[in-house]
């Protein structure tokens, strides 16, 4: 792809109304997630538990792309179909995780860094040619006491744009993700100064690295306080502070900002990107590249057994729906009764 078709990608993955599925859950995550329902999480489990997401009926409507892990992209439906096939014949963009995981930081106990630099290019080669079109990495920064660290910000950020770089060279959209965790009692404030500090030091390597901004998209963390803070905002308060960091860092040749969920639920991650797009225009759309909060109900209703695929689909449709509302500020809390009809 060239920079004219990675742009037009860019932007349909961003498309009004629409945002991200983030299916690339890693081996390891996806055994925590399947132990969750009471499931063993073998290959074959996590194959027939994709193919549910992947098929169902008119997820394009509020689904623009979909990320896959290395394992996934290489699985295929039932009918022997490739899974980026399956996603490309629903009208869905199919993208990949190429981020190898964190590990500790040398000298800066408690901190980590992303790998999966060494070998990358040829690794993005081999994507495209299974019809892969955009690329996520993620970074990870943790609040605590004298933490983050410049070294680890700046080290992150490094690690973001040689990845951004490499993704654009092969033609592939990168997906920047530098998350700033929720855990601990941080406050809402001490959250906005920290990823401020991030996104500041992303957009000055992704300069330096000369990444077409034009041609990414941004998933980053919302600006919360910390999951054990006595003192929790509002979804306002959290759509104002997340804006104003934002606005202060993220240039506006960026297409669209999709928020990871990063741990908070469902319906507290649907209301606060609704209070988002409520506000009005911003110089990027506001979109969803959601993990555990598109997911969490299909887990639920599907729990291991085939026999509730129906419903484990109108789960994900219906959860995705209410994230489609919220890309245009139009969603209400009483639209979560419609799942109901939708079962
Ligand atoms: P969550 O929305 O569950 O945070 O997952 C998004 C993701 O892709 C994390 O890398």
């Amino acid at each position: 792809m060239g920079l004219a078709s990675m742009t037009e990608t860019a932007q349909a993955l961003v498309a009004p109304g629409k945002g991200i599925l983030a299916a690339d859950e890693s081996t390891p995550t996806m055994k925590k997630r399947l132990a969750a329902v009471g499931l063993e999480s073998t290959e074959a489990r996590r194959r027939s538990y994709r193919e549910i997401l992947f098929t169902a009926k008119g997820i394009d409507e509020f689904v623009s792309g979909v990320i896959l892990f290395d394992e996934t992209i290489r699985q295929q439906a039932i009918d022997s179909t490739p899974f980026p096939e399956v996603l490309s014949g629903q009208g869905v963009i199919p993208g990949i995780k190429v981020d190898k995981g964190t590990s500790a930081l040398a000298g800066f106990p408690g901190e980590l860094v992303t790998e999966g630099l060494d070998g990358l290019r040829a690794r993005l080669a081999e994507y495209v040619t299974m019809g892969a079109r955009f690329a996520k990495w993620r970074a990870v920064i943790s609040i605590a006491a004298g933490r983050p660290t410049t070294t680890c910000i700046e080290s992150n950020a490094h690690g973001l744009a040689r990845y951004a770089a490499l993704s654009q060279e092969a033609g592939l959209v990168p997906v920047v993700e530098p998350e700033v965790l929720m855990d601990g009692t941080h406050s809402i404030e001490r959250c906005a100064e920290v990823t401020a500090a991030t996104l500041r030091a992303v957009y000055e390597h992704l300069a330096s690295h000369r990444v077409v901004l034009g041609a990414s998209l941004l998933k980053p963390n919302m600006v919360l306080a910390g999951k054990d803070c006595p003192d929790q905002a509002s979804a306002e308060e959290i759509a104002e502070a997340t804006i104003a960091v934002l606005k202060q860092t993220v240039p506006a040749a960026v297409p669209g900002i999709v928020f990871l969920s990063g741990g908070q639920s469902d319906e507290e991650a649907t209301v606060r990107l609704d209070a988002m797009n409520r506000r009005g225009p911003a110089p990027w759309e506001l979109s969803f590249s959601f993990g555990r909060a598109l997911q969490a109900p299909v887990l639920r209703a599907w729990a291991g057994d085939d026999a509730n695929r129906d419903q484990a689909q109108a789960a994900f449709l219906h959860r995705a729906a209410m994230n489609g509302a919220a890309r245009h500020g139009s969603y209400r809390p009483d639209m979560e009764q419609l799942a109901a009809s939708r079962s």
